[in-house]
């Protein structure tokens, strides 16, 4: 089977072919065209830029995949595309595109959520035998931090969830303050990985460390970092100072995921541990994460996307295309060949 994904949720124009054989997801295409210098002078993503040049690349970045894969349009059995939650502007682009060609290709067509693409790039390259059941997933992108329980395909419960910003979103606060630009996460990781010498005794709190339940808090890490760079401006200039605040500050990060991932594991005890999101790309997260894991929880599995799909990449949304299309039943997926005159586009969809 042959699957098209695309993804327009943010900053990020990506098409890519995925082809299912044996219950192996492989990926024949990943294109995807960045945006990030043209925000950068924004220092964020502003929507209606980003849906003009979603515009601007999408049919590019289309042909490109399908030259890449050497296919055309009687090899591609289904067309998935992200049809939520994201910027809405830029989230039109992508399922304008995929209705329309839906139709004329007369494609069965279904919307994946931006999630559970992100949690479904875990499983690109491995058999579906891989998954065990119940998964518990740490989601952290630039727009949600959330863990959640899977018991089964399809199934997703939320057991606890930042209740104010995302990582991602923490991580591009802290590197404006630390005048290390747009996107932040990368830049603070780099900053910390490339200065590893300590100097100053920098202390940042770990937020909801010990609160009972699995929710997060990171606006107030964020301004912690705010007060603590007031209370030396002279040292704004010296960047042993700034690695050893962004090294605090990534590492209370750290500090709060593995220990809310660990509590929920003790709770639910899942059989698989993912990571998933934007975040996930980060080193130092990943190995502490798998080594705390490994300790600790001897008999779950730990997985983590390669980190070229743990960022916004369309081979996530392909592939989970793949595992929701397995799920449906024949009727369901006849009707999903009328999809292109209904698929809805929503800011805040659900995971359901
Ligand atoms: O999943 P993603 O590509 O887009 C959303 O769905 O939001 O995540 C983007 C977020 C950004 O906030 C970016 O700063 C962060 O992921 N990010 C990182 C790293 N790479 C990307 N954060 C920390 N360390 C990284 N290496
Ligand atoms: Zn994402």
């Amino acid at each position: 089977m042959i699957i098209l994904g695309i993804e327009t949720s943010c900053d990020e124009t990506a098409v890519a072919i995925v082809e299912a054989t044996r219950g192996t997801c492989s990926v024949r295409a990943n294109i995807v065209s960045s945006q990030v210098a043209l925000h950068a002078q924004w220092g964020g993503v502003v929507p209606n830029l980003a849906a003009r040049e979603h515009l601007k690349n999408i049919g590019p970045v289309f042909q490109a995949a399908l030259h890449e894969a050497q296919l055309g349009p009687n090899d591609i059995n289904l067309i998935t595309v992200t049809n939520g939650p994201g910027l809405i502007p830029a989230l039109l682009i992508g399922t304008s595109f995929a209705r329309s060609i839906a139709y004329a290709w007369q494609k069965p067509l279904i919307g994946i959520h931006h999630i559970e693409g992100h949690i479904y790039a875990n499983f690109i390259g491995k058999r579906d035998t891989t998954l065990k059941f119940p998964i518990l997933a740490l989601v952290v992108s630039g727009g949600h931090t959330q863990l959640i329980l899977m018991r089964d395909y399809l199934r997703y419960e939320i057991v606890g969830e930042t209740l104010d910003d995302a990582v991602g979103e923490a991580f591009d606060k802290v590197a404006r303050i630390l005048g290390l630009g747009y996107p932040g996460g990368p830049a603070v990781a780099r900053l910390v990985t490339e200065n590893k010498s300590k100097v100053y005794d920098v202390t940042l709190p770990r937020p909801m460390f010990k609160s009972k339940n699995f929710n997060f808090s990171f606006s107030g890490l964020k301004t912690a970092v705010l007060y603590e760079t007031k209370k030396h401006p002279e040292l704004l200039q010296d960047k042993t100072y700034l690695a050893d605040v962004a090294h605090e500050f990534q590492q209370a990060v750290i500090d709060v995921l593995i220990s809310k991932t660990l509590a929920a594991a003790q709770k639910y005890n899942p059989k698989m541990i993912l990571l998933a999101g934007g975040v996930s790309a980060n080193q130092e997260l990943r190995k502490q994460l798998g080594e705390e894991l490994h300790q600790k929880l001897k008999d779950t599995s730990y997985i983590i996307p390669r980190t070229s799909y743990s960022v916004d990449n369309a081979a996530m949304i392909a592939t989970a295309g793949y595992y929701r299309w397995q799920r449906l039943s024949p009727t369901e997926k006849s009707n999903a060949q009328n999809t292109w005159k209904t698929l809805s586009t929503e800011a805040n969809l659900p995971l359901l």
